[in-house]
């Protein structure tokens, strides 16, 4: 479907649920019934940067901060080999500690396991982004967050949107499966905006995108945003779909967040994937991203029996493949 900007923003501000039926229809026709699951390692919550709506920004000092040692994260990895996962995902903040050779080392005792490896570890330089795929990488995610150059300023200091987006073509040049998206619900984020949004990811080609509603959290200067996020976040997402037909999208966690059955609802209108929580419980509440995550108190074993039961009862299928963009198992 060739959508223009002015069709996006039409389609974003209706409320026409018919929406997210054909979303759901073009996921069958190119995805199938298949979920992919992404078992999520969040093995640092220490961040250089200091974006004005997440709770792991340096200037948050209430937070507590963590690093998983070696030993922990290969734990999290053979944890998720186990319940079938074959993908586990490295995400942590900017976090200087980990060195070139350091992330590089850990990729390549991951790889033994046999999974795809996915880094979500911020903006790095070429050089970095090589050497991890050499390691072994498969798949990076880093969203662009907004495409509104205004914007993008104000809730982010010290970084750069040029960069950024230089970042991303970087990674897809690499060939990186390479995984973007934006907030929905930033303060002063205006429909036009989220069209642009949708169209960047366009012209990139993104691989992954993932989408997410703005969840205000208390200790940042976003405490006071507004919350109501869920409906259009959902609406974005669909609209992606209708776009980029072929790829991966995820239903993102600040979707349940928002919304006791968020996940479901995003994958029944566009969505193919979950990235399930491999985080041991104690560390939980620590990568507090926004307020009031889910399963803080659940363990990897909880989540994955939780969340197979909810897709299957859908009538969708646990996917066996490691779920690249051109698998339809
Ligand atoms: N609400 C929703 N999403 C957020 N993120 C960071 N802070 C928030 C928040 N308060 C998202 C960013 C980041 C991803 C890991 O989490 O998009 O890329
Ligand atoms: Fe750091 Fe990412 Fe949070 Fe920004 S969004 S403060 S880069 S963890
Ligand atoms: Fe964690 Fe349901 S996914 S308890």
């Amino acid at each position: 479907m060739s959508l223009n900007k002015k069709d996006i923003i039409e389609i974003l501000k209706s409320s026409d649920d018919e929406l997210f039926r054909k979303a759901d229809e073009v996921r069958k026709e190119y995805k199938g019934d298949f979920v992919h699951l992404r078992g999520l390692i969040e093995f640092t919550n220490i961040c250089r940067c200091n974006c004005f709506y997440c709770g792991l920004r340096a200037e948050n000092k209430e937070l507590e901060r963590y690093r998983l040692s070696e030993d922990e994260i290969l734990n999290c990895v053979k944890n998720a080999v186990n319940m079938g996962y074959k993908t586990v995902v490295l995400q942590g903040g900017e976090d200087k500690y980990y060195t070139r050779d350091k992330i590089c080392n850990l990729i390549e005792k991951i790889k033994n396991y046999d999974v795809a490896v996915t880094l979500s570890i911020g903006e790095r330089s070429f050089e970095d982004y090589k050497a991890f795929k050499a390691s072994g990488a498969d798949r990076y995610l880093l969203r662009i967050e907004t495409t509104d150059k205004e914007l993008y300023k104000q809730l982010h200091p010290n970084m750069d949107f040029e960069h950024r987006k230089k970042c991303l073509y970087e990674l897809k040049e690499l060939g990186y499966e390479t995984g973007t998206g934006c907030i929905v619900g930033l303060p002063n984020q205006s429909i036009e905006a989220l069209a642009d949004d949708i169209l960047f990811f366009k012209e990139l080609d993104a691989d992954m995108v993932g989408v997410g509603p703005l969840i205000p959290h208390p200790n940042t200067p976003l405490a006071n945003a507004k919350k109501d996020n869920f409906n259009l976040a959902l609406r974005v997402m669909a609209v992606i779909r209708l776009i980029l037909k072929d790829i991966n999208i995820p239903a993102t966690t600040a979707m349940e967040t928002l919304h006791p059955n968020g996940r479901i609802i995003a994958l029944k209108s566009g969505a193919n994937v979950v990235m399930p929580n491999m985080t041991d419980t104690k560390y939980r509440a620590k990568y507090e991203i926004y307020p009031d995550k889910i399963c803080i108190n659940e363990s990897p074993d909880k989540c994955a029996i939780c969340i197979k039961s909810k897709i299957e009862s859908i009538g969708r299928k646990i996917s066996t493949s490691k779920g690249f963009r051109k698998d339809n198992y």
